[in-house]
């Protein structure tokens, strides 16, 4: 007996470990972390970095579920004499490796960068006729994420470039998961569902709520512009493969209001969760919408499904996202620069079908109690009558978002 629970454990501590790291199961809800990119650009190095991990931890975002430090674009030294690429000894002296453990040490992941190009966005070395010997490289270092850019791709087709990279980090043998960046310039969310686990759905997103910067060559889109067009992709989003609005701007100069709304649209459309703020120096209220637990349950929520703007009305887009529970989640968007007051009926609101999941909202039939997931209390139930049971505040460039609970 003694000996056939020996070999059951065994078996268990081997098979448990491999079958959780599977690479088809590393974004099985959307992935969470932090990048360089928004705050830092390319003035990046290895303080930084320990540093953020230090902070990743001590903060309490690790708890909250964040688990990858992602190194973007600028770490790029040369490749040496046989085309393995090295770091920037300068900004990196110890090299990615003694990052990657020391990220380890902490429990948690270390990313990387790249370009499907001849250079990277940022004018790096990009993969282009590297691509097994850079995977192999980066499962070398002991890296668990590479974000894979589109800069300087010429008469590349991205279909076949995406999937040899995915290839390749497959056959190097360490779970590393894939990070398409694109742009959404080819629709990669029609091709890549099997090719890497996320996809950019948009150009790059700037600190801003609600409009374009335009460049000579390039847009960058506001929050609103993001959330505009990933909603129009939300069939394609599923376990194991999301649409990628781009990294978050909460802490990085919006509203308390802005960063609010924003980071709430995010966990709606199960975007994945990418902080680019100095998490070392940040505020109470940045702090306190990134580890808001209820909102991140939301976007991390097992059914998959991104959730969906099905109206406007009183002056705010009404969203919904069902819940694995069967629970929803009930979000009122305010765009508009003015607060507005919002009143609901909510068997109005039953028998909205959400064609992704097959459900439709039932408040006509079945009461909801409705627990406010940025006050965390339980404000009201919902009501079966035809009529307006519950008032609410939506200030400007704000949201009010309620989990309502069967
Ligand atoms: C592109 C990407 C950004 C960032 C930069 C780095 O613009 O879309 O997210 O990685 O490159 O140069």
């Amino acid at each position: 007996m003694k000996t056939k629970l020996f070999y059951l454990l065994l078996l268990l501590t081997i098979v448990l470990p491999s079958c959780a790291q599977k690479w088809e199961h590393l974004a099985d809800t959307p992935q969470m972390g932090w990048s360089t990119w928004n705050k830092f650009q390319g003035n990046i190095n290895e303080d930084i970095i320990m540093g953020i991990a230090d902070v990743m931890v001590s903060s309490g975002l690790k708890d909250a579920g964040y688990t990858y430090i992602n190194i973007d674009d600028c770490w790029h030294g040369k490749r040496d004499a046989n085309g393995f690429i090295q770091v920037d000894s300068a900004k990196f002296p110890h090299g990615m490796k003694y990052l990657a453990d020391y990220v380890h040490s902490k429990g948690l992941k270390l990313g990387i960068y790249s370009d499907a190009g001849t250079e990277t966005c940022g004018g790096m070395p990009g993969s282009l006729g590297h691509e097994y010997q850079d995977a192999l490289q980066y499962a070398r270092w002991g890296i668990d994420y590479l974000k894979y850019d589109w800069c300087n791709t010429t008469n590349i087709d991205p279909r076949g470039a995406y999937q040899l990279m995915s290839d390749a980090l497959r056959a190097a043998g360490r779970p590393i998961l894939l990070s398409m960046c694109e742009w959404g310039s080819s629709r990669p969310w029609k091709w890549a569902r099997e090719v890497g686990h996320s996809w950019r759905t948009t150009p790059d997103i700037w600190c801003d709520f609600d409009s374009l910067r335009v460049f000579p060559t390039y847009t960058q889109f506001g929050v609103m512009q993001c959330v505009n067009y990933n909603d129009t992709l939300r069939a394609y989003a599923g376990k194991g493969h999301w649409n990628d609005p781009d990294m978050l701007e909460v802490g990085n100069g919006m509203t308390v209001n802005e960063d609010r709304a924003h980071f709430t649209m995010w966990c709606m459309m199960a975007s994945p969760l990418i902080i680019g703020n100095d998490i070392r120096y940040m505020s109470a209220d940045t702090k306190g919408i990134l580890e808001n637990k209820e909102l991140i349950t939301i976007d991390q929520d097992s059914l998959c499904v991104q959730g969906y703007h099905f109206k406007d009305e009183q002056g705010v887009a009404f969203w919904l996202k069902p819940l694995a529970n069967g629970d929803w989640a009930f979000t009122l968007l305010n765009v508009s620069k003015r607060a507005t007051k919002v009143q609901l009926n909510w068997c109005r609101l039953s028998g909205v079908k959400d064609d992704v999941s097959g459900r439709t909202t039932d408040f006509a039939d079945n009461i909801y109690k409705v627990r406010d997931l940025w006050k965390h209390k339980i404000v009201g139930k919902t009501s079966k009558k035809d009529q307006v049971s519950m008032v609410v505040d939506v200030p400007a460039r704000d949201v009010i978002a309620f989990r309502l609970m069967k």
